[in-house]
């Protein structure tokens, strides 16, 4: 069994930045969301140079379910309710049109990248007022959907169903449109001064009159307060030989089942939960325990997690990073639906960058007022308060001589708080217990082998390397 996810293959490598330049626009981020704005701004002739910290796709882009569908269920009932129909209607557009850029860019490149239509449930085994709703919602927005009873493949009650939805490779995809702009891969942004418009990689300078910073999590804590307004969700996926699906289906529930045909066999996700709130771990054993009872054995050939960007309105953000901040542009929050979503907010920002209007500005706008979201607030506050302070109160009373073969801890080591992982032949990997990027203790995850931050979500390996940001800087 591997541990990588399935689209992660061969692919052409770019140069490291090494000197400092000066170019019209930067995107900082080579996930999907900054590769597609870069493209998009390239293809009106704006030079554009793009920087990613690691491998282009290897974040988020390179672990989806690669789903493209507006199904996106309980999103409609919430949005209707938070901020009225016509605005859900607005949304569901928004993923339509993203559905079909994606769409229309493989069929301009001739992209072979396993297109395939299909019908996408969201299915529910309790309570499902909330699906109905969304159900109401979307027909009410002219959605071709339908409500259907008894789900035999996932047992589940009921379903809310939706036709020509679509499955793809998003990694073939991404790497057969072709490159009009710079692109320099482990090149990371440690710092970004917004007012001089000026990047700070680890070994250069990148001076430029526009920033998208299209980072998964923002990255720059001084203007914008993201890091009030957003937390991330870790989820789990794996794949097995065996093809147990023929169309892609989603639990209603947030850390329900997720299940997509691939190849010749079957993605299944799920197990989500709040990064850095791991618990005991088994996630992988749980989520094939839940494919078992549901379809029998089944063989594992890879197993992966993904973090996404939550907001509270269950609304992307794209657009001025901050008020009277001009020139400096973001793009964030695609909760689990980041494939359409990436695709609306890269024609969004190409419009906001040229000063064109956008049919969905407002909706996405960073600044926009987010209603009913202050019990969300508190408690994303009071997990933030409570991830600080662990750092910084009390003695552990264990030490690295108590940290279990294979397993991590935050222990006393050396006179220190140090976050300790003993490796199965007894080997010690230290590294600061407090995350870099604004203090918070971080939490062992047992079926990663990573070091989580409950606040934001930032993840280390053993060494103290960066996996995910929004820390831009190792271990402290
Ligand atoms: Fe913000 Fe760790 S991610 S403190």
């Amino acid at each position: 069994m591997k541990e990588t996810s399935v689209w992660q293959g061969e692919r052409r490598e770019y140069p490291v930045l090494k000197e400092n330049i000066e170019r019209e626009i930067a995107v900082i981020g080579g996930g999907i969301a900054g590769f597609l704005t870069a493209f998009c701004l390239a293809e009106e002739g704006r030079q554009v140079v793009l920087i990613e910290a690691d491998r282009l796709f290897s974040g988020t882009t390179g672990k989806t379910t690669a789903k493209v569908t507006c199904n996106q269920g309980n999103v409609y009932a919430d949005l209707s309710r938070r901020y009225g129909k016509d605005v859900a209607a607005l949304y569901y557009r928004s993923q339509r049109d993203g559905m079909q850029k994606i769409a229309a860019l493989a069929e301009k490149y001739k992209i072979e990248c396993d297109w395939t239509e299909t019908d996408s449930y969201i299915f529910s085994s309790e309570a499902f007022e909330q699906l109905k709703e969304s159900f109401s919602v979307l027909r009410e927005a002219g959605a071709d959907c339908e409500w259907v009873g008894k789900v035999k493949e996932v047992r589940a009650k009921c379903a809310l169903k939706m036709g020509k939805q679509f499955l793809f490779d998003p990694l073939k995809f991404l790497t057969s449109l072709p490159v009009h702009f710079e692109i320099y891969e482990h090149t990371r942004a440690v710092k970004i001064d917004a007012a001089a418009k000026r990047i700070m990689t680890d070994r250069a300078c990148i001076s430029a009159k526009t920033i998208v910073v299209a980072t998964h999590y923002p990255i720059v804590n001084s203007h914008g307060w993201y890091f009030m307004k957003l937390r991330q969700s870790t989820s789990y996926t794996l794949a097995v030989k065996e093809r147990l699906v023929d169309a892609m289906y989603l639990d209603e529930k947030e850390d329900g089942l997720s299940l997509r045909p691939y190849a010749g066999g079957t993605l299944i996700g799920g197990e989500d939960h709040r990064t850095g709130r791991v618990g005991d771990g088994g996630h992988f054993q749980r989520l094939e325990e839940s494919a078992k009872r549901l379809f029998g054995e089944v063989t594992v050939t890879h197993r992966w997690c993904a973090e996404d960007v939550m907001t509270f309105d269950g609304l992307p953000m794209a657009g001025k990073y901050a008020h009277g901040l001009d020139g400096v542009y973001v793009v964030t929050g695609f909760q689990k639906w980041g494939m359409a979503n990436s695709a609306v907010c890269a024609d969004l920002l190409t419009d906001l960058v040229a000063g064109r209007k956008n049919d969905y500005a407002a909706l996405f706008s960073p600044q926009r007022k987010i209603y009913d979201s202050f019990g969300d607030f508190c408690s994303n506050a009071l997990v933030n308060v409570a991830g600080l302070f662990a750092g910084y109160l009390g003695i552990p009373l264990k030490t690295s001589a108590d940290v279990p073969l294979d397993e991590g801890m935050v222990v006393w080591h050396e006179g220190k708080r140090r976050a300790v992982y003993r490796d199965r032949d007894g080997k010690l990997y230290v590294i600061g217990s407090r995350c870099a990027h604004m203090g918070c203790e971080l939490q062992w995850n047992a079926d990663t082998h990573t070091w989580d931050c409950p606040c934001h979500g930032s993840r280390y390996d053993v060494y103290g390397n960066i996996l995910a940001e929004p820390t831009t800087k190792r271990d402290q």
